[in-house]
């Protein structure tokens, strides 16, 4: 098909909540590595990895070898049947949890689903339907996924969920007391004992919360949040869910899972997107006493696929082989220094935030007032597409760039995209 066709096909025949970026949707052909091809065969550096996805390159090499070799022997039989590629991934992983003390996993296709499996669990273990999430947060398309969601844009059909109610989260950028961090004393976390005696019965059967808030603009709580937190839910019978959809296997630097920074154990791990590097595969991983309480009927005719659990296989096996962890730290510190040259030279970069290979701009019309520049953000991803580099966007208001390379990316990677996002802002900002 033509790139016309293409586009007039997607307009026919998908739901129009399917959106692209950019005012042209750029049609992709191909990709590899750092690399993606559009329908002329340029070239763009991908510092966006297909939403946060793309850990290991994209195609990586090595990984799909195993998945050609797996798709030819056993494609699918379903969990009604046992497969050595499910249980092999279910031990590496058990191995890499914090502590090792989450050792069950439970697989399905996608970072929803092992979210709403997390909140099933946590309410078979604790007998309270009760959850509390993260104001900023994003959790995923279901039902539940949505009312989980603090993010109004995000809450399609008007997603409710009765016993959800959402605490105010660490954005320290804005922050929801107007104080500053470190004299606030964590204010925002020590609210969440008042949400709970105010908004709930008192028992909780979880909170839910991302390290690092992805949709929401790579929020970045200081560890010691999450500790109040966790502290308070956990007096109150409550479990702590760790959404690691964004921040698994190495992204945020130095550790496997972004909650390792905080150095709490959480009681349930979830995780999908960086695990398959493309193929869909959710996880939530348990202390076996949560997993446990979780009986009875409940399946995912394609969690636990022989196919997907090889390549996620792959995926951490080259993460440990290449030493990814600390190349996230490292480049990703290289990453983080480049930003603050940009925001030096750049009003309009009035935060720089993020860890790991997990770092994030946000654009603001005037550093003093923090007025959102979500035009101006959109001009940006433009101006980026056109010096051949592609970025994300997020943020309640659409002024947050995102960038989230493959992790096996160099320091001569992030020269290349320090050189194209600094031409892009300058253009952009022309362009007003
Ligand atoms: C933190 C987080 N949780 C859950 C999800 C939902 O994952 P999926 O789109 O694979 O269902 C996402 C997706 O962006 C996410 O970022």
């Amino acid at each position: 098909m033509t790139k016309q066709e293409i586009l007039l096909a997607q307009q026919e025949y998908l739901f129009p909540a399917v959106f692209h970026y950019f005012s042209e949707p750029l049609v992709v052909r191909r990709a590899r590595n750092q690399f993606v091809y559009d329908d002329e065969d340029r070239e763009y550096l991908d510092f966006f990895g297909g939403i946060v996805t793309i850990s290991v390159g994209h195609c990586n090499e090595r990984v799909n070898r195993a998945v050609h070799e797996q798709i030819d022997r056993l494609e699918h039989v379903s969990t009604v049947f046992a497969t050595e590629p499910q249980v092999r991934l279910a031990k590496t992983i058990a191995s890499l949890t914090p502590g090792g003390e989450l050792t069950k996993s439970f697989f399905t296709n996608s970072g929803t689903e092992a979210n709403d499996t997390a909140i099933l669990a946590a309410r078979c273990y604790t007998g309270s339907s009760e959850v509390i999430a993260l104001r900023h947060s994003y959790h995923g398309r279901s039902s539940l996924g949505m009312a989980l969601s603090g993010h109004g844009n995000w809450k399609l059909g008007g997603a409710v969920e009765p016993g959800i109610v959402h605490a105010h989260n660490a954005y320290c950028y804005r922050c929801p007391f107007g104080l500053t961090y470190p004299d606030c004393g964590v204010r925002c976390a020590q609210d969440v004992e008042d949400l709970i005696r105010t908004s709930t019965s008192g028992k909780i059967a979880a909170v839910i919360a991302e390290p690092v808030q992805g949709v929401g603009g790579f929020i970045t709580p200081p560890p010691s949040y999450f500790r109040i937190v966790a502290g308070i839910v956990r007096n109150h019978g409550g479990l702590y869910i760790s959404d690691e959809v964004q921040t698994g296997w190495g992204r945020t630097g130095g550790k496997w899972f972004g909650i390792e920074h905080a150095g709490i154990v959480p009681d349930i791990i979830t995780a999908a997107k960086g695990l398959g590097n493309g193929m869909p595969i959710g996880v939530t991983v348990a202390r076996p006493e949560v997993a446990n309480a979780l009986k009875g009927l409940s399946i995912s005719t394609f969690g636990g696929n022989p196919v997907t659990t090889t390549a996620a296989k792959g995926v951490i096996d080259f993460i440990r082989e290449e030493n990814l962890l600390q190349n996230a730290a490292d480049t990703g510190a290289y990453l983080r220094s480049k930003l603050e040259q940009l925001q030096e030279k750049h009003a309009a970069i009035g935060d720089v935030r993020g860890m790991g290979l997990l770092q994030a701009i946000e654009l603001v019309e005037d550093r003093r007032t923090k007025a959102p520049a979500a035009q101006l953000t959109a001009r940006v991803l433009e101006a980026a597409r056109g010096n051949g580099l592609l970025i994300g966007k997020g943020g309640l208001y659409s002024n947050v760039i995102r960038i989230s390379p493959p992790m096996n990316i160099s320091p001569a990677d992030v020269d290349e995209f320090a050189v194209r996002l600094d031409r892009s802002l300058t253009s952009a900002a022309a362009a007003a």
